[in-house]
């Protein structure tokens, strides 16, 4: 039996990151240029039941057995296998890669939950829909990030510009014009359990002064929302940085995105803002198609250790 392969989309925030673990609505896009890979091929000589995995990126090599039962490779593997009502696995190795910067922003680990869980269901033969994979996905960003609002997970699952709420179903977005990014990577990881769980002691302690900032940023993801939906891009720069200037209050940003928000806009961008937890990772700036490579060039020169120029593409 041929080996069966599968891919999952990286992610950007657009608005609403941190404010949506509070209940606010956020936006999120697929970032197609970047991907997590999963094969599954059967090991005909080894015991049924045996599960080799290779994942290089994440220094993995090993039988699943030797794995910490909470580990998030277990757990997607047993969600797949209770989602399909399998006891027992065919003897099998699991290769897994992926081009997704880890600990920046960019969704690596909901990315590789979801092409495993969509290789290894496809391999037993009921391959499990967007949003079985995308619940799989969530159960394992827990034990990267504690309380993950889910908006991960929905974004890499269903591969589509989403409007997401905690616990309020997806709504896919539609787009009026095709708008392009310029993703610029500050080389600082960004540990998403640690700033969250860092913000939610401040919150505790300050709760009014931060639930103002997170309605202020639920605002401004609907009307981020509009302006999507109208394709006025103008506004949805303007956003991004009204977003970034609230990111700030919440102590979510740093001096090197502080430092390559101004440089995008300085360049022209139409607005920039960090994307994903903070303290590091990435930014995003909105730019003019025309403008990107020139933008991405200055924001390497000012430091980004990577940049990546991806297109949302229209809806309608
Ligand atoms: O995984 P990251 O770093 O893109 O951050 C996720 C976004 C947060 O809103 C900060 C956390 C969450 O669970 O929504």
């Amino acid at each position: 039996m041929p080996a069966v392969y599968a891919y999952a989309p990286g992610k950007v925030i657009l608005t609403g990151e941190h404010a949506v673990v509070y209940g606010q609505p956020a936006i999120a896009a697929p970032v197609n240029e970047v991907r997590a890979r999963a094969s599954v091929e059967a090991n005909p000589k080894a015991e049924p039941g045996s599960v080799f995995i290779i994942a290089p990126d994440i220094a993995l090599k090993t039988s699943l057995a030797d794995l910490p039962r909470d580990h998030p490779m277990v757990t997607v593997i047993q969600g797949v296998q209770n989602a399909l009502g399998v006891k027992r696995l065919p003897a099998l190795t699991l290769k897994v890669s992926s081009t997704i910067p880890i600990a920046a922003g960019l969704g690596s680990g909901a990315a590789i939950s979801v092409a495993v869980s969509r290789a290894l269901s496809a391999f037993l033969g009921s391959p499990l829909n967007d949003e079985e994979v995308s619940r799989l996905a969530f159960e394992t960003d827990q034990y990267y990030h504690g309380t993950p609002s889910g908006i991960d997970n929905t974004v890499i699952s269903f591969g589509m510009l989403v409007f997401f709420m905690k616990e309020q179903p997806i709504e896919l977005l539609t787009n009026k014009r095709d708008f392009t990014l310029v993703i610029a990577d500050t080389g600082e990881k960004s540990h998403t359990g640690e700033v969250v769980g860092e913000l939610r002691q401040r919150v505790q302690k300050k709760s009014e002064r931060y639930h103002v900032i997170f309605d202020q940023i639920g605002k401004l993801t609907l009307a981020a929302r509009r302006a999507i939906e109208h394709g006025e891009l103008n506004q949805l720069g303007k956003l991004f940085s009204d977003n970034h200037a609230l990111l700030r209050q919440l102590d979510v940003s740093s001096e090197k995105l502080d430092l390559l928000v101004k440089v995008a806009l300085d360049a022209g961008a139409l607005g920039a803002k960090l994307s994903g937890a903070g303290q590091g990772g990435n930014m995003i700036a909105l730019v003019n198609e025309q403008d990107a490579e020139k933008i991405a060039s200055c924001l390497k020169s000012a430091g980004a250790v990577n940049t990546i120029i991806t297109t949302i593409p229209k809806t309608i």
